[in-house]
């Protein structure tokens, strides 16, 4: 697979204020892509998973899957073939491959429920307060397992030869634990019912997979789930949905640059947080089957948020909002209600010429006219973005560095910017310069952009 990357740091150069104007095509969601390659752990065979964004996250499971003995092809325009025969939870994966994205806490999962045993370390991912996993452990140890953990490492046993099916209430509505609970669960024995569960799209994303497989997940997308446990599974063939969060940072950077931007390949039901709040804001918003058209031709009217689990305005939305919003006519209240600590983007945004306070986990913004270009730090996934969409904004140059982190989450990012007008160059560390101008071709369907004049 192309990230349009390589393993050297890079940074992206952008000479902004002009607008985004045209179609950008949405690829397969993330985080709904990191769950289904663990799941097909589940069955031995071999699956096919299909619209998987080109991530650097998708590569780095790949790697994983491999280390556990599953023979993969390498992802070509969004597809790949997984044979999880010879898969083991054996060999421990490394943990520099566990630790460079979050979602590895799936093995744990996926490996104790096909073979009752797995070790795993801990999870890594964005560096955006504490995460723990302590919900995803509850969950393991009710459905009969033995967990604890050993240099860095978390074991997970099942104490008999099945695990046994269980009543779990989350204490908080987390996306991981309902996920990996899910993943545990259907293959236990008897039935289990978690409660207070995500109602997150790719939650019910990856149950439609278990189900393909032979599972019997029901309630997904609701806060309740049931699982009745089966015996054996089978492998499957399963397409990925699209990436809210990805379709999400275009409309707000469409936005931003006061320009006019259709995503296609997107469900708008999963954006209505983010479009309604847009529409407050001033912005055009149109929609229709699977696209949505997002317009702006003057500045934005400030609006307050708080960011929720699903249907609330999602929390990986929030710090790419947080740009449109400083560049609103007057004053905007954003509330974080996910995450503790989610507002490292907001001193590099400050020295772009935002006039941003935070208070605890609201960030309180008076709306500037204009930013300024200048060198800022990417310090996780959606800060990236948010510096990337202020740079398309300000006046001269910005350089964005440690663009690996943007790598992790969106497919050929500077080449689907660039498609729609802006003056974007990758730099690798060295100086070379990547041509981001042939566009994304090579990502076939999940790539392409075309541009259109600006109504
Ligand atoms: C996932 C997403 C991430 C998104 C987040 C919220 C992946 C790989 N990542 O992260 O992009 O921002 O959902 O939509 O899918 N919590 C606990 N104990 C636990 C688990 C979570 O206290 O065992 C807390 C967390 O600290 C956080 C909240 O619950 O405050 C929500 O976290 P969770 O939904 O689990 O997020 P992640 O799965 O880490």
């Amino acid at each position: 697979m192309d990230l349009g990357r390589d393993d050297k740091l890079a940074e992206l150069i952008i000479s902004g204020d002009k607008p985004l104007c045209g179609e950008v095509t949405i690829g397969g969601r993330k985080n709904s892509a990191v769950a289904v390659i663990p799941a097909t752990l589940l069955a031995a065979g071999t699956n096919t998973l299909s619209n998987l964004p080109a991530i650097s996250d998708i590569c780095t499971y790949n790697d994983i899957l491999r280390h556990l003995g599953a023979v993969t092809q390498e992802p070509s325009n969004g597809v790949m073939r997984i044979d999880t025969s010879k898969a083991t939870p054996e060999k421990s994966p490394p943990l520099e491959m566990v630790k460079a994205i979050r979602a590895s806490y799936y093995l744990l999962g996926a490996l104790l429920g096909r073979f009752g045993y797995a070790r795993v370390g801990f999870p890594g991912g964005c560096n955006i307060g504490q995460r723990p996993i302590d919900q995803h452990l509850k969950g393991f140890k009710t459905l009969g397992a033995k967990v604890h953990t050993d240099h860095g490492e978390v074991v997970v046993e099942a104490s008999g030869s099945r695990l046994q099916g269980a009543h779990i209430y989350l204490d908080v509505a987390s996306v991981g634990a309902t996920i990996n609970i899910m993943l545990a669960a259907v293959l236990a024995e008897g039935t289990t019912v978690i409660e207070n569960v995500a109602r997150e799209p790719h939650i019910v994303d990856v149950a439609s997979c278990l189900n393909s497989m032979g599972a019997k997940v029901v309630g997904a997308g609701t806060d309740t789930i049931k699982i009745h446990g089966v015996q054996e599974m089978q492998p499957t063939s399963h397409a990925i949905i699209p990436d809210e969060i990805e379709a999400a940072t275009y409309a707000i950077a469409g936005a931003a640059t006061r320009g006019d931007v259709t995503l296609i390949n997107v469900v708008p039901k999963h954006l209505d947080a983010v479009t309604a709040k847009l529409g407050e804001a001033g912005i055009r918003v149109e929609e229709n089957g699977d696209w949505v058209r997002i317009a702006a031709a003057k500045r934005p009217r400030a609006v307050s948020l708080k960011t929720l689990p699903y249907p609330g305005f999602p929390t990986d939305a929030m710090p790419p909002m947080m740009v449109l919003l400083s560049l609103a006519e007057g004053t905007s209240m954003v509330s974080e209600g996910v995450f503790e600590n989610r507002f490292d983007h907001v001193e590099e945004l400050q020295r772009m010429g935002t006039n941003v306070r935070v208070e605890g986990r609201t960030a309180v913004i008076e709306g500037v006219k204009r930013l300024h270009g200048t060198s800022v730090k990417a310090t996780n996934l959606r800060a990236g973005a948010a510096l990337v969409i202020a740079g398309l904004r300000a006046e001269g140059e910005t350089v964005v560095s440690c663009i690996e982190h943007v790598d992790r989450g969106y497919e050929h990012f500077d080449k689907k910017i660039k498609a729609l007008g802006a003056d974007i160059t990758r730099v690798q560390d060295g100086g070379d310069e990547e041509d981001s101008s042939d566009g994304p071709a090579d990502d076939g369907d999940s790539g392409q952009v075309v541009s259109f004049s600006q109504s």
